[in-house]
């Protein structure tokens, strides 16, 4: 029988060259590389082709190397059962998995997947609904007692234009936004449509942006006016893209950036001027007090720590349609988190304490904005190799909401058992 990591290995090299691979997650690392947490390794198309990019998370921060495809996978195979005991590969055919015994004997996990169109769709829609349908399937070497889980595959599968998509470059990418005179006039792009030096994230950032809000239109009717706020705004990169995407797509937004600081207000006005369009302004002013309505959409992207409840607070009071925001230093938190009884291995280390009062946060949020009759989601906008601010909460208003009491209880009820009392939606909803 092939050995698993020569299998597995291969496996790589076919998937690269067959455009079917997508993510290769490496962990449980030993030895010189005993302080990684995880390695990830993507492809990323360069100017000199494509390479593959190898993000090696440390308890405190994330590093990037790039490396050319044998190398790359020279590097990989290296580590494969000596600094490195666990790797999964993901392809649009399935995942497969190595794990290593303490005997260091590998073993090789592999299920397969494909994406069902769904028959109960009963809503004639053109739109295909996906469902994900797995087969599970054990390969290499035969270890008692190992469960082997089976499920019948569907046909169709959706995965390998994703596998593809996410190989392209940013500049060679169909963006659903397509006139980037905004960002020229900010200086993320030069006169040729390419990023500036260093502003490569933020070009990402404001598409992946667009990508993530780009469902909003599904609600809404060609010709429509859109009242759009953007708290916190700053230099207006987002506000400028959603105004422009909303224009594109035959919608009449009516934008407003909000932001504490006069001279971005000046800036981005002037940037509106220069575009000659009267329909997005800029205003100084606070989220918590500023005076503008109506709002149907609200954004507010990376207003810091509990400037992000003062953005939903407002966007409740104004009954918007959605609520989008990306909460960054959640701080407020973090002094009265407590161990809830039985989980207290999981606030022994002070970088998961961290982490665990942003996921608390917000999803403390989530459970309000549902209380106030809000469908939520929180969803990645780009990849944790760009940034670790990463994350949107959308909301959408829907007529649906249970009894807000008993909602408000379960948001209450989960605070406490994490030993808040103080939490600023909560105390801005007066709950
Ligand atoms: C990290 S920047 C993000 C800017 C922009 N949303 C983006 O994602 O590109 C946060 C901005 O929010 C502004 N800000 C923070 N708190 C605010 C508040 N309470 N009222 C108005 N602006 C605020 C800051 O001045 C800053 O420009």
């Amino acid at each position: 029988m092939t050995d698993p990591v020569e299998q597995l290995v291969t496996t790589i090299k076919d998937s690269i060259d067959d455009q079917t691979f997508q993510k290769l997650t490496l962990g449980k690392f030993q030895d010189e590389l005993s302080t990684v947490q995880h390695v990830y390794v993507r492809i990323v198309d360069l100017k000199t082709g494509p390479h593959l990019s190898f993000v090696y998370r440390y308890p405190n921060q994330d590093i990037t190397k790039n490396s050319a495809i044998p190398e790359g996978i020279g590097v990989i195979a290296g580590w494969l059962g000596s600094s490195c005991k666990s790797a999964t590969l993901l392809t649009s055919n399935g995942r497969q998995q190595l794990l290593f015994s303490r005997r260091n004997k590998p073993r090789l996990f592999s299920q397969e997947s494909s994406f069902a169109k769904s028959t109960e769709d009963k809503s004639n829609s053109s739109q295909s609904r996906l469902r994900p349908v797995s087969a599970f399937s054990y390969v290499g070497q035969g270890h008692k007692g190992h469960k082997v889980l089976s499920m019948e595959l569907a046909s169709g599968s959706a995965l390998p234009s994703l596998a593809a998509a996410n190989r392209s470059h940013d500049r060679e990418k169909v963006r659903l936004l397509r006139d980037e005179r905004a960002l020229q006039l900010l200086g993320v792009i030069d006169s040729q449509g390419r990023p500036r030096p260093q502003m490569g994230n933020k070009y990402r950032q404001v598409h992946h942006f667009i990508e993530a809000l780009a469902p909003i239109l599904k609600g809404t009717s060609p010709g429509e006016t859109l009242h759009i706020v953007d708290m916190g705004c700053g230099k207006g990169y987002l506000t400028f893209a959603l105004h422009r995407f909303l224009q594109e797509n035959s919608l009449r937004p009516v934008t407003v950036g909000v932001e504490k600081r006069g001279p971005l207000v000046e800036s981005a006005n002037a940037i509106a001027g220069q575009l000659g369009d009267n329909s997005i302004r800029f205003i100084q002013g606070e989220i918590n007090d500023v005076d503008v309505k109506p709002i149907d959409i609200l954004i507010a992207l990376h207003a810091c720590d509990t400037a992000t409840d003062d953005a939903i607070y407002r966007g409740i009071q104004e009954e918007c349609r959605w609520i989008v925001v990306s909460p960054c230093c959640q701080h407020e938190l973090r002094p009265q988190l407590t161990a809830p009884t039985g989980l207290e291995p999981l606030f022994r280390h002070g970088v998961q304490v961290d982490r665990m009062a942003e996921t608390v946060t917000d999803t403390l949020r989530c459970l309000y904005l549902e209380a106030w009759g809000y469908q939520s989601r929180i969803q990645e906008f780009v990849g944790t190799e760009h940034t670790a601010k990463n994350l949107l909460i959308v909301a959408s208003r829907t007529r649906k909401a249970g009894p807000r009491s008993d909602l408000v209880e379960r948001a209450l009820e989960f605070q406490h058992r994490f030993g808040i009392q103080n939490q600023r939606l909560q105390r801005l909803l007066m709950v």
